[in-house]
């Protein structure tokens, strides 16, 4: 059982199912209305417990996700990359984009966190003894130093006023600046005013968009994905899930400072399969390719028949 499980399930037999599950509640309910982490109205040993059983692990799925799609397009988009080296986790929680970042660069030699509270920050600490931990508020650690890979998970779209954040953490990346938040329309909509803010500075989208045009997509439709990840016993047991599985939806962007490669058409919506024919709804930014692939073209109905929601299609 990995650390965090296992941390989990002592947590949630040390507080109590009742406790657990009424903490829980509170968590899902501000994030399905897009509330920050409800600080202060929970015990806060609670609420990091809570944390860790349901969200984390939806979190830690998102990042390996959007990590995965990261390194994809620094091959195809920008061969010869330099291997980045350091690491800024912004708003770390207790580390799921560190651990994330870990596994996709090993290359990473020096890795720091931000993070307030002090129940995250422990657990975040007993994870990753390695990773320098802040438990401070992003407005008291301005300027952030310089690093190579800065990245804000689900973190910067709960201040009120996350312009002058991002402004700080795209001048502290020196590589590639990754932010995730949730797949809802408000979390969909605070990653296009980041992504507009970016461009603005100078910025190239690196993923999940095939270029830095503006964005394609209508006032009414938000850009979301979806990391599936195995429900644990402790996580059905809180959440009255029936499923094994859960589908966590989230919007990102990767900006970098370097010119790209043009990238591959980016699949926005499960593909509607239906027989002899796969329909993809593309993004070609700065346009949208609805694509219609039927059986005679055979190379490309094959390559369909393999691609999920969220992944390349070239
Ligand atoms: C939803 S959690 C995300 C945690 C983690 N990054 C993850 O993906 O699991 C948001 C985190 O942002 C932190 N946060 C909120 N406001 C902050 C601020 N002003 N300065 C630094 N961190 C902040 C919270 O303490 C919390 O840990």
């Amino acid at each position: 059982m990995s650390d965090w499980l296992t941390e989990a399930e002592t947590r949630a037999a040390r507080h109590g199912s009742e406790r657990m599950r009424a903490a829980v509640e509170s968590l899902t309910t501000a994030y399905r209305s897009g509330k920050p982490t409800p600080q202060g109205r929970l015990d806060e040993d609670l609420l990091a417990s809570a944390y860790l059983a349901v969200r984390f692990p939806a979190t830690l799925a998102a990042n390996h996700k959007a990590a995965s799609h990261i390194l994809d397009a620094l091959a195809v988009r920008a061969p010869g990359f330099p291997a980045p080296c350091t690491l800024l986790d912004l708003g770390a929680g207790c580390g799921a984009a560190t651990l994330a970042a870990l596994s996709a660069f090993p290359s990473l030699t020096t890795t720091s966190a931000i993070e307030p509270l002090g129940s995250f920050a422990a657990l975040g600490q007993q994870f990753l003894p390695g990773t320098i931990w802040r438990r401070t508020r992003f407005d008291a650690a301005l300027p952030f130093a310089p690093h190579d890979l800065v990245w804000a998970s689900y973190s910067l779209g709960e201040l009120p006023h996350w312009q002058s954040i991002l402004a700080a953490a795209w001048q502290a990346t020196t590589q590639i600046l990754v932010i995730l938040e949730p797949g809802t329309p408000h979390g969909a909509s605070n990653i296009q005013a980041m992504r507009t803010q970016l461009l603005a500075a100078g910025a190239h989208i690196l993923a999940p968009c095939p270029s830095s045009t503006p964005c394609p997509l209508g006032q009414d439709d938000w850009c979301h994905f979806a990391a599936r990840l195995n429900r644990t016993a402790l996580h059905r047991r809180l959440k009255d899930g029936a499923l094994g599985y859960e589908d966590e939806k989230f919007s990102w962007l990767a900006a970098v400072r370097t010119p790209l490669l043009p990238g591959a058409p980016r699949i926005l919506r499960h593909p509607l399969i239906e027989p002899g024919r796969i329909s993809l709804s593309l993004c070609t930014a700065p346009t949208l390719s609805p694509r219609v692939i039927t059986k005679r073209d055979k190379a490309a109905f094959r390559l369909a028949r393999k691609s999920s929601w969220g992944d390349n299609f070239s």
